[in-house]
């Protein structure tokens, strides 16, 4: 029998009809009123001009950096106790606590490919009997400035040039080269843990340090790491560059598959705990956030499990609406003088008001779970939580309670009194080369020394010839020997060019990373 386009549309499964969103019945969801049928629409189609006006406004803005990700609900399971360090309900012993997890590039926006090299975003929220705590880190634990009026500076750097809207490896060089404390995260970055083989096989670091207080209200300094039961595994340049091409969505259709079969990843998290008075005098400044604290000198101390076991039901509301900060914590954990951090903490919930709304805490995914009082903010675009006839303002004689704390605050700290605009005060160990040499000299293995050689050769090539010199000084700064590698794997490259010989044609097998 042949059909005809009405059939195959028209085929009778769902002829209960549809509402407008004022809940009456809406005449089709096919045809528009028009005079006659060949005849122009009539503006006072109002199921039409609705359908269509919203979809002019499907879209949110999308992220700033951290634009192409995804996510999962899961758990977090507590199987250690360090109830001795923190009285944050989330970490004391056998408590589980549901989780939401978005994982994403930092450059790249919606659309972008998952297997661009870029450090990767690792955003976590914790659905607390406390409140919303959210651990927004990355799969590196350090970062490229520790300084936030640097980061806006850095990002723009990284994206795309202003008349072209290409991106540049020329921009991305000079302004790296003109940040030395950039070299220790550029050397992860163009490391094996640049190409993650997907979301499931990389680490995450909290990356900053925070305050933990314990019951007797003690203060210490805490790291966060969280290690994948997957186990490490990255991605050869070859690989990532053809699944670019292949599949765009390669991370993101990894983790919603792996989940759909059942396959649940988990993540063990461990944290360094340092004593608070010895961050005074620790060889390493510990608020830097270009620096790792060696696990010799604060061991890794087992918390608990991460497990995602459930996939977003839908992407909008769940994951692209989900609105992480730095900002969201509470009681037994706190910020510390990492003026990264400091930073963040408001640039978070400012972008959230921006890119969502306002009222951006009261959408299922960013709302608490806890039985928390209103909080004392009002109306604005898109309110619907509200506290009825109460008061509005604080202090009231009508019953509406309201916090009263005074003195010293729970999971502060102390600093100096003059106001200036300079950099940390260094300690013992502090320079920006030293930790990114150990790296390359003592963490990597001669394979993967080759590998970077390769991958910073291969990104430095077109750019600047100043810029490029300043590249090799600051590679030589790094470690003298991988410098005159990079120097002169560059020119071979440059020479095998000229003769016609493609430089980047070169395979290499996956790899593991040893530092875990
Ligand atoms: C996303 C700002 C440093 C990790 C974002 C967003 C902003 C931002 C505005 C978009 C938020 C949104 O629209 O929902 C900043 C500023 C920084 C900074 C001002 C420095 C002062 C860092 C650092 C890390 C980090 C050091 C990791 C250690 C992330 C992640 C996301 C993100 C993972 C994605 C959040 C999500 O999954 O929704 N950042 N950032 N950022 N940032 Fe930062």
């Amino acid at each position: 029998m042949q059909l005809n386009s009405d059939d195959l549309i028209h085929d009778g499964t769902n002829p209960g009809g549809s509402a407008t969103t004022n809940g009456a019945p809406s005449e089709s969801d096919r045809n528009s009123l028009s005079l006659s049928p060949n005849g122009p629409l009539l503006l006072h189609d109002v199921h039409l001009v609705e359908t269509l006006a919203h979809f002019n406004r499907a879209n949110v803005p999308e992220r700033r950096p951290h634009a192409k990700g995804s996510g999962a609900f899961g758990q977090f399971e507590v199987t250690g106790d360090v109830s001795a360090y923190t009285k944050a309900a989330v970490f004391q012993p056998g408590t589980t606590t549901r989780m939401l997890a978005r994982f994403s590039t930092v450059a790249g926006e919606q659309g972008s490919a998952d297997t661009w090299r870029d450090v990767r975003g690792f955003s976590l929220r914790f659905y607390t009997t406390e409140g919303n705590f959210d651990l927004v880190g990355n799969n590196t634990p350090v970062f490229f400035v520790r300084d936030p009026m640097k980061f806006p500076h850095f990002i723009r750097s990284q994206k795309r040039l202003p008349d072209s809207g290409l991106r540049d490896s020329t921009m991305q060089w000079d302004f790296w080269t003109h940040t030395p404390e950039s070299a220790h995260q550029v050397t992860y970055l163009m490391g094996d843990r640049g190409l993650p083989r997907s979301w499931r096989h990389m680490n995450g670091y909290g990356s900053h340090t925070y305050m933990w207080t314990n019951a007797a209200a003690e203060k210490f300094w805490v790291k966060y790491h969280f290690h994948t039961n997957q186990g490490v595994e990255n991605l050869t340049g070859a690989e990532a560059e053809r699944l670019a091409g292949a599949d765009a969505e390669y991370h993101r259709r990894d983790l919603f598959d792996a989940i759909g079969r059942g396959e649940h990843p988990s993540w063990d998290l461990s944290v360094q705990v340092m004593p608070y008075e010895d961050a005074k005098d620790y060889r390493f400044n510990p608020f830097d956030l270009t620096k790792i604290w060696p696990h010799a000198d604060y061991p890794l101390i087992k918390v608990g499990t991460m497990t995602l076991n459930e996939n977003p039901s839908n992407f909008f509301a769940e994951i692209e609406q989900a609105a992480f900060a730095p900002s969201n914590t509470v009681p037994g954990i706190g910020f510390s003088p990492d003026k990264m951090l400091l930073g963040r903490v408001f640039a978070y919930a400012d972008a959230h008001r921006a890119r969502i709304g306002t009222n951006f805490h009261q959408l299922p995914v960013n709302q608490p779970i806890n039985d928390a009082p209103d909080p004392y903010v009002f109306e604005g675009n898109m309110s619907y939580k509200h506290s009825g006839a109460a008061p509005v303002y604080a202090p009231n004689s009508f019953g509406r309670s309201y916090a009263d704390q005074e003195g010293p605050v729970a999971e502060g700290w102390e600093a100096d009194g003059t106001m200036v605009r300079q950099a940390y005060v260094l300690h013992a160990e502090d320079d920006d080369w030293g930790q990114a040499g150990t790296l390359v000299r003592e963490v990597f293995d001669d394979a993967a020394r080759d590998r970077f050689v390769d991958t910073v050769s291969g990104a430095l090539a077109g750019v600047h010839p100043e810029v490029l010199e300043r590249a090799f000084q600051y590679w030589t700064c790094v470690d003298e020997t991988i410098g005159a590698r990079i120097r002169a794997a560059v020119q071979a490259n440059a020479e095998a060019a000229a003769d016609g010989v493609d430089p980047g044609a070169i395979l290499r097998e996956t790899t593991t990373n040893a530092r875990n």
